[in-house]
């Protein structure tokens, strides 16, 4: 398998264009589907996962392509109401399918994602709001069967602001008949975007982003033309980059209203930012000073930045706690310590003891932001770091290396060089 080689320490100078959003991108090319018609998607990041909800929908009858800038998704000839286990099982998000094929077709069976690197991840939230909708589910062979004459619109309070159910809940109501009221939805940017998506297809969806949805069903969706917003998860894992090898970096094609959480982190540790339209600067003159930081739903910090951040902290001035309350993201810890990272983890929080200097080591990526994670740490650190595991990084960032190299980085791709055809092939996963 290929590993990422880093000779460090690096110190990262130049600019950097931040990709389209890939949780954005796999609601919305399932969302494309919603029509039977084609939809041309702007902006797609092209990742392992994104391959992989194209593989899934190719699956179930859709035809979808690249050309160009843009991702074609036509919904036309959806046919299969069946999700394979071999493809669902790698891509938690695999389960958006379910919302589209029970309001396309009336009937869904979808595989259980079942558990993953970051521990248990149940989708109950999912089934509740399904048959809320008046879905008649049954649990079979760990498969989810889901079958409806029709949809009806209905009130529904969404545990914890869920994202995933946030979306599949308005792919699935949003052609059932009458009003469906989200309580408490996600508010992430990226299910603005969906819902921006939907609307330009045809649906009524209203307070995406706020306390309340409100989705006015519609009889059919028809195809459109969608730019996928940047991606706040990439951007932030590039200005954690800048700011643990002390270096000063521009992004470009942000939205800095996205980061607001993760910038005034960044601020407090001891960044100068610069924003300015559609851009921001990251500087880092000199050594970061320990911050505390909790995750959250949108607005709160964001937990897919936690571990980026966690590697930033582990040579930051001062001891920083940090507290983990959405998925269990503290299993690469022990990567880092191999490092020299002075961590210590009780349940959801882990005390990050700053260290003066890391060393490379091999270490092994155990899911994707964990990969990011210690590609920062191995552009910080003394020496050589391979690390392993590199497919998981590639799920979720578009030409990773690439953009490092270009700001300065001495990273390099050693192992099997495959397309990402030829991995999703070999690769056995499960991730958010
Ligand atoms: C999405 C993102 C992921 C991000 C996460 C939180 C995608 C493809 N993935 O994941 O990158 O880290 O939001 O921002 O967009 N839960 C249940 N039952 C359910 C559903 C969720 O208990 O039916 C729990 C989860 O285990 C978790 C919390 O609710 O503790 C929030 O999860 P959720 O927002 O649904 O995350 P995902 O949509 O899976």
């Amino acid at each position: 398998m290929a590993k990422l080689v880093i000779s460090g320490p690096n110190k990262l100078e130049g600019e950097v264009l931040i990709s389209g959003a890939k949780n954005s991108a796999l609601a919305i090319i399932v969302a494309a589907a919603m029509a039977p018609e084609e939809s041309v998607l702007i902006n797609v990041p092209r990742n392992l996962d994104v391959f992989f909800m194209t593989k899934i929908l190719e699956e179930l009858g859709v035809k979808v392509w690249f050309d160009g800038d843009g991702l074609h998704v036509d919904g036309s000839t959806l046919s299969s109401h069946q999700v394979p286990y071999n493809l669902a099982r790698r891509m938690r998000a695999s389960f958006y399918v379910a919302g589209l094929l029970l309001a396309r077709l009336g009937v869904a069976e979808v595989p259980l994602p079942g558990g993953c690197a970051l521990g248990s991840r149940p989708v109950d939230y999912h089934i509740k709001g399904f048959q809320n909708l008046g879905a008649q589910i049954s649990i079979e062979h760990g498969y989810m069967k889901a079958q409806a004459a029709s949809l009806s619109g209905c009130k529904n309070y969404i545990n914890r602001s869920s994202v995933g159910t946030t979306v599949n809940l308005m792919l699935a109501a949003s052609t059932a008949e009458g009003t469906t009221i989200l309580e408490n939805p996600a508010k992430e940017p990226e299910v603005v975007d969906l819902a921006i998506c939907l609307n330009s297809m045809g649906a009524r969806i209203r307070g995406a982003g706020t306390d309340v949805i409100r989705i006015d069903g519609v009889k059919r969706l028809r195809g459109t033309e969608h730019t996928i917003i940047p991606d706040r998860i990439e951007a932030g894992t590039y200005a954690l980059a800048a700011a643990i090898t002390q270096g000063r970096v521009l992004l470009r094609n942000v939205v800095t209203d996205h980061l607001r959480a993760p910038l005034l982190k960044l601020e407090e540790a001891g960044a100068i930012i610069s924003e300015g339209p559609n851009e921001l600067e990251i500087a880092v003159p000199q050594r970061m000073q320990a911050v505390d930081l909790e995750t959250a739903a949108y607005p709160g910090f964001p937990t897919d930045l936690q571990q980026p951040f966690m590697a930033m902290l582990t040579l930051a001035e001062g001891t920083s706690v940090i507290r983990e309350t959405i998925f269990d993201r503290f299993r690469f810890v022990d990567e880092l310590r191999r490092m020299g990272a002075d961590l210590k983890v009780e349940r959801d929080t882990a005390i990050v003891r700053g260290v003066s200097g890391l060393t490379g080591a091999p270490v092994e990526a155990t899911d994707l932001r964990a990969g990011a994670a210690l590609v920062l740490a191995g552009m910080a650190a003394e020496g050589t770091t391979e690390v392993g595991g590199v497919e998981m990084i590639d799920r979720g960032y578009e030409r990773l290396e690439e953009k490092l190299r270009a700001l300065g980085a001495k990273i390099s791709r050693e192992g099997d060089e495959k397309d990402p055809e030829e991995l999703a092939r070999e690769l056995d996963y499960l991730c958010p």
